[in-house]
């Protein structure tokens, strides 16, 4: 058993860190991929020492090595182990120093520039433009286009949150009274999970986002979209379902452009039902999903500042249709 425990243990880490770090290694710009060079040469620089230390540890424990040593053979083996770990030390200083570099690479002149607050538990998501009225509002799913960076202003209205896309960057703080700044190149297509990785309260762990990284014409065609007002309902069942949504208590709190609704304090709903998760992506944006959410969402997200509601179910009904019709 004690020989082969180190290589078990070493085994068994690099199994455990593949599985759970897949994603997270699975870069998708060129700040993801030092962090993932980084993570490798931690990963094998402290493996390769683990290993030696368990080894020397078997061997110390050993009867064929258990011989008296003298002092000075001591003193050497002391000065020996110190040096090469001031020496591996210095490796991964300079390894992460450089990997820091690498990271803050400036956005340059033509980076889109997206606002990014944190809520609990949701993320509100602005693209500034020069007249305020033309900007874009949505939240929990940025888009950008792909190869151009994408420079993220972050701040908070409440609590310290933190944002983490694995597979575009670092972890950055969302904190109360201050701007952070984050930048990454996106250079794959897809759609990514990212998180609030500082703990922020109750429902933490249900304060997720997606990033649709798209062709700059998709991007482009998906802004103009967002930028337009609400649709207008087409039926008398949608009409009716923007009737309760104006005469409840929802627009208090949320905005869709284009109606009397401009609540702040919740996710702006113009376009819901082009987004692809409710509650900061909790559930999938299905029609039974919000209609769960509308009638009892503490069940779903305890804590979080959306009250339950009592509709009739004619009313419940036409209300999520109505929601499902803001695309
Ligand atoms: Cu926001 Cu954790």
């Amino acid at each position: 058993m004690r020989r082969i425990a180190p290589p078990l243990a070493l085994a068994t880490y690099a199994a455990l860190s593949s599985a759970c770090s897949y994603v997270a290694l699975d870069n998708a710009s060129p700040e993801a991929a030092a962090i993932t060079k980084l993570h490798w040469w931690m990963f094998w620089v402290l493996g390769a020492v683990g290993f030696l230390v368990m080894a020397a540890v078997a061997a110390a424990l050993s009867r064929r090595f258990a011989r008296p040593a003298d002092d000075r053979q001591r003193m050497r083996a002391v000065a020996v182990a110190t040096g090469v770990s001031v020496l591996l030390l210095l490796v991964l200083l300079v390894a992460s120093v450089v990997t820091g570099r690498e990271v803050a690479t400036p956005a340059g002149p033509d980076a889109l520039d997206i606002e990014i607050t944190g809520h609990q538990w949701w993320w509100e998501i602005r693209y500034p433009t020069a007249v305020p009225r033309d900007a874009v509002v949505t939240a929990n799913e940025i888009h950008v286009p792909v190869g151009r960076a994408a420079r993220l202003r972050l701040g908070s209205n409440d609590v310290i949150h933190s944002l983490w896309i694995p597979n575009v960057d670092g972890k950055r703080d969302l904190i109360p009274g201050r701007t952070n700044w984050l930048t990454f190149r996106p250079r794959r297509i897809g759609t990514f999970a990212g998180r609030c990785a500082e703990f922020c309260g109750y429902q933490h762990a249900k304060m997720g986002l997606l990033l649709v990284v798209q062709t700059p014409a998709d991007f482009a065609l998906w802004l103009a979209q967002q930028r337009q007002p609400s649709a207008e309902p087409a039926e008398a069942s949608l009409e009716h379902g923007r009737d309760v949504f104006l005469a409840g208590p929802c627009s208090a709190c949320h905005t869709i452009r284009g109606t009397p609704a401009f609540g702040h304090k919740a996710p702006d709903l113009t376009h819901l039902a082009s987004r692809a998760t409710i509650a900061a992506a909790t559930l999938p944006n299905t029609t039974g999903h919000l209609a769960g959410w509308v009638v009892d969402p503490q069940r779903i997200k305890p804590g979080n500042r959306m009250p339950p509601n009592v509709l009739p179910s004619g009313d419940l009904l036409d209300l999520v249709a109505y929601l499902r019709s803001l695309r």
